[in-house]
């Protein structure tokens, strides 16, 4: 009789923790590697016009835009930086946009969005579970200025919501290579905020040209990218930060994340392009952090809860 018991309630343990345990992920799963970097709703190429010098990006045309917008009291949320959506619940950022707003609860993620007032159907909110700042994030210099927002929703994507690829290592950018910068942010330094979202083609600029004296003058760190126009006019701006600068590479018909906004002199200015954080040199940091608050959080907690409120009466009967 007592053995029988005891069968069942151990299989009974035995099946929560069978229900409870998640198949363990591959880094594969974690950042995909062939669902990325596509525009379903755009077919060609960007090409002419250079949001400093930019224009309205067609709907559709950055399916990885994220807005990270923080709520303030008796204003509701407005867009502080932009992000780049990476998989599911992970969209990547600059640490500096974090500031004063270290709690996730501050935050939430836009996605789909093209207007920044008018959501469509297909535009999708997430709350933020948790935000990852890179601890080497240097407020001086600007080094590692990467941050993840993991959200507390799985994003499925649509024509409007795809996830940017990651490169594996440096790419092989040529000059003909095609790069954009996209953003809400501020279209001259002095502001103006655009409600559409706006587009640029840019240019990569050497860092020995970039960190000459006349122009950054040594500022440039190795995890950092120059990218503009030579003589000024085409440019990120404030509110433009966090976002993507993308490279399309016509052998793979994908576009890739290269950079991600992180400051500038001004906004446009000639001799004094955007400086990009390169995503090449933090892959692995990106591997390691996106995978966090996947399993543990949304998975083992809802289980032990389940465990205690149920399972725990079988425990003297297994023990
Ligand atoms: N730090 C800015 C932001 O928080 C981005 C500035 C980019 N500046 C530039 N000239 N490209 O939005």
């Amino acid at each position: 009789m007592r053995q029988s018991c005891c069968h069942d309630a151990a299989s009974f343990v035995v099946l929560i923790l069978l229900f409870c345990e998640a198949p363990p992920k591959g880094l594969s799963d974690v950042i995909p590697k062939d669902e990325c970097g596509t525009r379903p709703l755009v077919d060609e190429i960007p090409s002419g016009t250079r949001i400093v010098g930019g224009h309205d990006a067609p709907v559709g045309a950055w399916p990885w835009q994220v807005s990270l917008q923080v709520y303030r009291f008796g204003l509701g949320y407005s867009h502080v930086c932009g992000g780049s959506l990476i998989n599911h619940n992970t969209v990547l950022t600059a640490a500096h946009c974090i500031r004063k707003w270290v709690d996730p609860e501050f935050w939430r993620a836009v996605i789909g969005m093209h207007h920044i007032f008018k959501h469509q159907s297909y535009t999708i909110k997430s709350r933020v579970r948790a935000i990852i700042l890179h601890a080497g994030f240097n407020q001086m210099t600007f080094q590692k200025d990467i941050a993840l927002f993991k959200l507390v929703s799985s994003i499925t994507f649509n024509a409007f919501i795809q996830p940017i690829c990651l490169p594996d290592g440096p790419l092989h950018l040529n000059a003909e290579t095609p790069c954009y910068i996209s953003g809400w942010g501020n279209t001259n330094e002095k502001g103006n905020p655009r409600v559409v979202l706006q587009e640029a083609q840019i240019n990569i600029i050497s860092q020995e040209k970039c960190n000459s004296h006349e122009w950054y003058g040594g500022a440039v760190y190795e995890d950092m990218l120059c990218a503009g126009s030579e003589g000024g006019g085409v440019d990120s701006c404030q509110g433009d930060s966090g976002g993507p600068l993308v490279c399309y590479l016509p052998n793979d018909t994908k576009y890739y994340l290269i950079g991600i906004t992180s400051f500038g002199l001004g906004c446009g200015k000639p001799k004094f392009p955007g400086i990009y954080i390169r995503t090449a040199t933090y892959r692995s940091w990106i591997n390691s952090q996106a995978i966090l608050y996947d399993q543990t959080t949304t998975v083992r907690i809802p289980c032990i809860l389940i465990f205690l409120s149920v399972g725990w009466p079988t425990l003297p009967l297994v023990l």
